[in-house]
């Protein structure tokens, strides 16, 4: 039997980055993936979902671009070729992975593999007829659209109904296009196809979208979005599909449909923690696998990372779960904290957050201080930006003075909002961060600026 240091069950962000330290480590290392290495982020998620809303980008930019002093005229968006860049960036970076895998000696079985038990021999994971062992297993098999037992949805899912993976490679662009749930995935599909020309209309169960976002930054957001022609129902509870329509229960519990040539569901996914023999070991697992800050599960040497954990269901939290994982596992010290997680919605305007949100504060009792500035207080965003409207917001603890969240709506939000995760985590006070000196012009100085609004 072929035995191994560790074997990792997912290649996603977290199994195949927990691989690659591994193996850059000096460890014997195995890694089982059933789809495609990269998982959901690079197959069917972050990285395909940027490449579409890219295009738009440029689509959006050569239509509006009179006020910048460029003309383009026939400015025409060919659904086909964009699918078909954004199938080529996939292939890149699926095949970037592979390379890593390569370079750092891990032994890679495109298999689905389960857990059959523990011996002499360490863990014992199946795959196709064959048997491996391990001293260590990493589990990072992420996670799965919820499907709710709604009339019409299962049986329409993959032609009228579509999740995430179809969504992304339609070759026609829908008339009118329904999104199911106004969180992450809805918000930035329905921000694509709505600049691509279709009719867009977003049904949301809950009185605001984007989820736990700042209450005030995800209002700016609908109100952007709404002006270039998407409509949103709030508080309005998808109850079934039937051909060509959605049956939508309105707050006062009156009865509507929806026409749509297209659906996209969107609320939510969960762990994928069936199949995978968790039980043959004694993993516990409840809506995730349960993991402490270490990563570690119940069972000594059994590590869970990622969307399978169900901490924080984003890539980027992966990593660093990966790099937790593999640190413990070689008996370095290290651990995550969840605090300073940032989070970013590619939606046009971009949206990134990180820490506590008023909302947040308000529901623990916290005792903080929030100022906030419009982007246009920035002059590159006044530079690049016709008529656009954004907003940084910082969030202080009014007797320690450190910084507590910061949230941003505007041009590259995404790209900034490290810096403040960064603030969080070494716990500055407005005075410390202050003291940080800003590239200008950049938008970034927009929380430099905020920051100054605070009394001494
Ligand atoms: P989500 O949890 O972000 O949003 C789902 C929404 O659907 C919620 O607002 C919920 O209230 C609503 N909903 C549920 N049932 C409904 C019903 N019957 N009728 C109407 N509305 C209903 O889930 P989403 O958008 O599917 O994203 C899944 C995961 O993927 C998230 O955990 C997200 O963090 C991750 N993701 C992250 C991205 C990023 O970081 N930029 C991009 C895309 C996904």
């Amino acid at each position: 039997m072929d035995k191994f240091d560790l074997i990792v069950i997912g290649g996603g962000p977290g199994g195949y980055l927990a691989a690659e330290r591994a193996g850059h480590a000096g460890k014997k290392v195995l890694l089982f993936e059933k789809r495609s290495l990269g998982g959901v982020c690079l197959n069917e998620g972050c990285i395909p979902s940027k490449a579409l809303l890219n295009s738009a980008k440029h689509y959006e930019h050569a239509l509006h671009s009179d006020v910048f002093g460029v003309s383009c005229q026939n400015v025409t968006i060919d659904q086909k070729a964009v699918v078909a860049r954004k199938a080529k960036v996939v292939k890149t970076l699926v095949s970037g992975v592979r390379s890593k895998m390569r370079a750092n000696g891990v032994k890679v079985v495109m298999e689905e593999a389960a857990i059959k038990g523990k011996d002499a021999n360490g863990f014992l994971v199946e795959a196709a007829g064959v048997t491996y062992a391990a001293d260590n297993l990493i589990i990072a098999t992420g996670s799965s659209n919820v499907v709710p037992p709604l009339p019409g949805l299962r049986e329409n899912l993959g032609g009228f109904v579509l999740t995430n993976r179809e969504i992304l490679d339609l070759q026609e662009i829908p008339g009118k296009l329904v999104v199911i749930g106004g969180g992450v995935i809805g918000l930035e599909m329905a921000c694509y196809y709505a600049a691509v020309g279709a009719k867009v209309t977003v049904v949301e169960m809950l009185d605001h979208i984007a989820g736990a976002t700042d209450r005030e930054i995800s209002t700016m957001l609908q109100k952007d979005l709404e002006k270039k022609g998407i409509t949103f129902m709030l508080g309005h509870k998808v109850e079934g599909v039937e051909p060509g329509k959605v049956l939508v229960c309105a707050p006062d519990g009156s009865k509507l449909s929806v026409e749509a040539d297209k659906v996209l569901l969107s609320i939510g996914r969960r762990a994928n923690c069936a199949g995978i023999g968790l039980e043959n070991i004694g993993v516990e697992f409840d809506r995730g696998i349960t993991t402490d800050t270490l990563c570690r599960t119940n069972v000594p040497g059994v590590y869970a990372i990622g969307d399978v954990n169900g901490h924080h269901m984003l890539a980027h939290t992966a990593y660093r779960e990966a790099e937790v994982a593999i640190s413990n596992l070689l008996g370095k010290q290290d651990m995550v904290r969840y605090h300073a997680n940032p989070s970013v919605i590619y939606t046009q305007p971009e949206l990134g957050s990180v820490g506590k949100t008023e909302e947040e504060c308000q529901a623990k009792g916290i005792d903080y201080e929030v100022q906030k500035l419009p982007m246009v207080y920035s002059g590159r965003f006044v530079a690049e930006n016709e008529g656009a409207d954004g907003l940084c917001k910082v969030l202080v603890d009014k007797k320690k003075r450190n910084i507590l969240g910061v949230h941003l709506i505007g041009s590259y939000a995404g790209e900034i909002i490290w810096g403040a995760a960064q603030m969080i985590e070494m716990q500055l006070r407005v005075t410390d961060a202050r003291q940080i000196i800003f590239p200008h012009p950049t938008v970034s100085e927009i929380i430099r600026e905020t920051l100054w609004e605070f009394p001494d």
